[in-house]
């Protein structure tokens, strides 16, 4: 190639002739001479063009953001004006190529962290020129050769699965394609390869990964896109360990690699009633404490009414918090099903304001269990248990964003033993927590279609990383007999069954071995490694939260004859 090397490539180079091409940053006139940032996907570097120089004509005529080529000598720039890194350097231009001229850009690509998300999201192409960009596809690129690497050496082969096919049983709604040659009939995209990954594991692939692209109609939120990627893994003749040592080697691996960061070993471990019970959540974030205190007992039957018939009471002690604090925090409980946010306040050795008069008699156990400072605040929780727990913890979550909790760096945790079934209080019935192919505990599996099936601890298990739920998987059935009981709990009848899954069961009973496996959500764990905010800064051309390709104008209207093609009318 003519160019030497990338900007960021040239400091062997001190002192030589080099051929430099990239993108006009920035141009700046001083006196007589030209001064040039010249960006390329490693960084920016000053050229200057002198009066006399043959270059000076050529670069007269470039603005910003086209695209030039310079040929000239790299020097240290003087010592008073030598910054880091590439800023020590500077190239005296002996000859200029202007190689593409550009439109003004509708925003200043140095400004673009200031620049609004959807001026930033129709340009990609542009908002991608900048270095902090590129640098999070250079991440993932990585994280995907990390991967491949790795499950390949452990002889996991790559296995592509199919986009055009039917529903898969990820509980989310499908996005839908019409067919052309069967009117009238629709594929679905995958939500994700569940049942593909199993069927190789039935045909004795034995060792499955894919880097899969998965489709979800649901609403967006900052970790969520309709059209995402996971790193999906199945594995035969395994158990919950062997899958869960895997999966820690192969993240200490993508982490030591791309960040050169130590996970520890192994994990840290909570079960989900662990989870709920201690910090509200099945996705806790473990970089800062404040985990909830029982203290159901102390009011069980007491004089103050609305504690003392609660199921479950739970409190969490933090530092001093303003009337303004408790407030927002009280919005936060009540937006997450509360109905309100009680709350004292450590004065001396008793307590003050908030619900403290009816709080009295107990607060020296208050204290003493829940170790709150001086002048520091109690915050309570009290109801039904998933309600009481739940809104403690968005509290808590809350409580890490208004007071800056969170210590930098990554803390993972799995969260197991989920419930096998959860009740659909708007449907009125039991259906499945994972998927209707996870595998129950065998001690737990007699509990089915009794009162008390709820109480069914499935295997499996949630990859959680800095309150973020990066991954998620489980053992599988391989048993037709038990995959009939969870269908007979979901109130799935035979035929039901067999309509949706037909060709799956008949596989499973066709000689399946001991199997199962993960999905990690491949954008939301280089969203957490980059420390990004949004998992639409790592994704190369995302949508927006409503669903929008705002650059190439997706979703759009079709014209009437595709549609007749297709057998599609469109209701107004
Ligand atoms: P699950 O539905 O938990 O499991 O998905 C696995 C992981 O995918 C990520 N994820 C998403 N990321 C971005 N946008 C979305 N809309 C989105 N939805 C999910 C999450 C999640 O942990 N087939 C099972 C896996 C298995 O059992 O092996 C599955 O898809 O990080």
């Amino acid at each position: 190639m003519k160019r030497t090397a990338y900007l960021s490539d040239l400091e062997p180079y001190l002192d030589q002739t080099v051929t430099v091409q990239g993108w006009v940053a920035r141009r700046r006139d001083l006196g007589k001479l030209i001064f040039i940032d010249l960006r390329d996907r490693s960084g920016l570097l000053q050229v200057q063009v002198e009066p006399g120089s043959p270059a000076f004509a050529e670069a007269d005529r470039m603005r910003g953001e086209y695209v030039a080529e310079f040929t000239g000598t790299l020097r240290l720039r003087p010592e008073s004006q030598r910054k880091e890194g590439l800023g020590a350097y500077e190239l005296i231009a002996d000859s200029a190529q202007l190689l593409s001229a550009a439109v003004t850009p509708p925003f200043e690509l140095s400004k673009g962290e200031d620049v609004s998300e959807d001026i930033r999201l129709k340009y990609r192409y542009l908002d991608l020129r900048r270095p902090e960009m590129f640098q999070k596809l250079l991440i993932r690129s990585q994280v995907s050769a990390a991967i491949t690497a790795f499950l390949t050496a452990e002889g996991f082969i790559n296995v592509e699965t199919p986009m055009l096919t039917r529903s898969t049983p990820e509980g989310a709604r499908d996005f839908l394609v019409p067919s052309r040659l069967s009117p009238g009939e629709f594929y679905a995209l995958p939500q994700s390869p569940q049942l593909f990954k199993q069927l190789l594991m039935i045909a004795g692939v034995d060792r499955y990964f894919q880097l899969a692209r998965c489709f979800r109609d649901e609403d967006l939120r900052a970790d969520r896109q309709p059209d995402f990627t996971q790193l999906d893994i199945e594995m035969s003749f395994v158990n919950q360990e062997d899958i869960l040592d895997l999966n820690e080697r192969l993240l200490r691996h993508v982490f030591k690699t791309a960040l050169d960061v130590d996970l520890p070993s192994p994990f840290p471990r909570l079960t989900y009633q662990q989870a709920m019970d201690t910090y509200g959540s099945d996705k806790p974030d473990l970089r800062f404490g404040l985990p909830f205190v029982d203290v159901t007992d102390l009011f069980a039957g007491g004089e103050f009414a609305a504690f003392a018939k609660a199921a479950c009471v739970k409190v969490l002690a933090t530092g001093e918090l303003t009337r303004k604090q408790i407030d927002e925090l009280e919005r936060v409980a009540k937006q997450n099903g509360a109905g309100g946010l009680a709350w004292v306040r450590r004065d001396g050795e008793g307590l003050s304001g908030g619900i403290s008069k009816f709080v009295g008699k107990v607060s020296g156990e208050l204290l003493s269990r829940t170790g709150v400072e001086q002048g520091g605040t109690l915050l309570f929780a009290a109801g039904e248990w998933k309600k009481a727990v739940t809104a403690l913890g968005a509290v808590r979550t809350a409580l890490r964003d208004l007071l800056h909790l969170a210590s930098a760096g990554f803390e993972t945790v799995w969260v197991t033993d989920f419930p096998q079934l959860e009740y659909d209080e708007d449907n009125q019935r039991w259906t499945y927590m994972h998927h209707p192919f996870t595998a129950p505990h065998p001690e737990d599996l007699a509990l089915f279609g009794t009162q008390r099936q709820g109480e069914i601890r499935a295997q499996a298990y949630d990859l959680v990383l800095n309150g973020f739920e990066v991954g998620g998987g489980s053992v599988r059935i391989h048993d037709p007999e038990v995959q009939r009981q969870m269908f007979g709990a979901i109130g799935f009848s035979e035929e039901e069954a067999h309509a949706q899954f037909g060709f799956f069961l008949d596989a499973l009973a066709s000689g399946t071995p001991p199997h199962g496996g993960v999905a990690w959500g491949f954008d939301r764990l280089i969203m957490v490694m980059s420390g990004a905010s949004s998992i639409r800064e790592v994704i190369a051309f995302p949508k927006n939260n409503k669903g929008s390709d705002l650059m190439a104008q997706a979703p759009s209207s079709v014209n009437a004859a595709q549609l007749a093609e297709l057998g599609v009318a469109v209701l107004e």
